[in-house]
């Protein structure tokens, strides 16, 4: 008597695991998609500021840049006439630090949308972006807020790109 009940009983207790088992496979497998595509929207919906999902493109609204290759020339000339009249005193091109960092290799440690919000959305950034943060405790001076429109932003940045040796 014993021995089939126990026979059956761990027959059952192996076939309720191999179940669980199946379900846990068949339930992982199409909730892996479905549960990336909600996770990044659902943040969005929940934050009230416009806030990047991902946070190394900082705060702003600037979502995503597109980049192009090669590099676009008159974007470039605009970008410098900008830099020169308003960057300029603050910012040198290598990587001298003199009131706010050189921009040797600043598109190389940032995003380009971390660095459209930066110059487009400075007192936000400042205020809550842990990485420009970062640099304000280094520079100890707050970047102003100069009213560069996304437009001139990104010609600014694709001058950068060719201050980093990009072409
Ligand atoms: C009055 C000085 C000043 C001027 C003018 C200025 N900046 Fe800045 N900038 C700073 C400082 C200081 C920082 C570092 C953050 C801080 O302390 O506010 C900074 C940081 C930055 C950064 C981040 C650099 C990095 O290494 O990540 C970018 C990008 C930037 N500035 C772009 C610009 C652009 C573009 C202009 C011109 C339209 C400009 N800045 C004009 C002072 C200035």
């Amino acid at each position: 008597m014993d021995k089939p009940t126990l026979l059956s009983g761990t027959g059952i207790r192996a076939g309720v695991m191999v179940l669980l088992l199946a379900v846990w496979v068949a339930a992982c497998k199409p909730d892996r998609p479905a549960s990336q595509s909600t996770t990044p929207a659902g943040r969005d919906a929940s934050s009230a500021v416009a806030e990047n999902a991902d946070p190394s493109k900082g705060i702003g609204q600037v979502q995503h840049v597109t980049l192009n290759t090669p590099l676009e020339q008159d974007r470039i000339k605009r970008g410098q006439a900008i830099y020169e009249m308003k960057c300029q005193a603050c910012h040198r091109l290598d990587e001298t630090r003199v009131v706010g960092p050189g921009w040797a290799g600043v598109t190389k440690r940032r995003k380009p949308e971390w660095i459209m919000n930066m110059i487009t959305n400075v007192d936000v950034m400042l205020d809550q972006d842990p990485e420009a943060q970062k640099l304000l405790e280094l520079c100890l001076t707050r970047m102003p807020n100069q009213n560069v429109s996304i437009g001139d932003a990104r010609d600014i940045l694709e001058f950068m790109r060719k201050n980093d040796g990009e072409e």
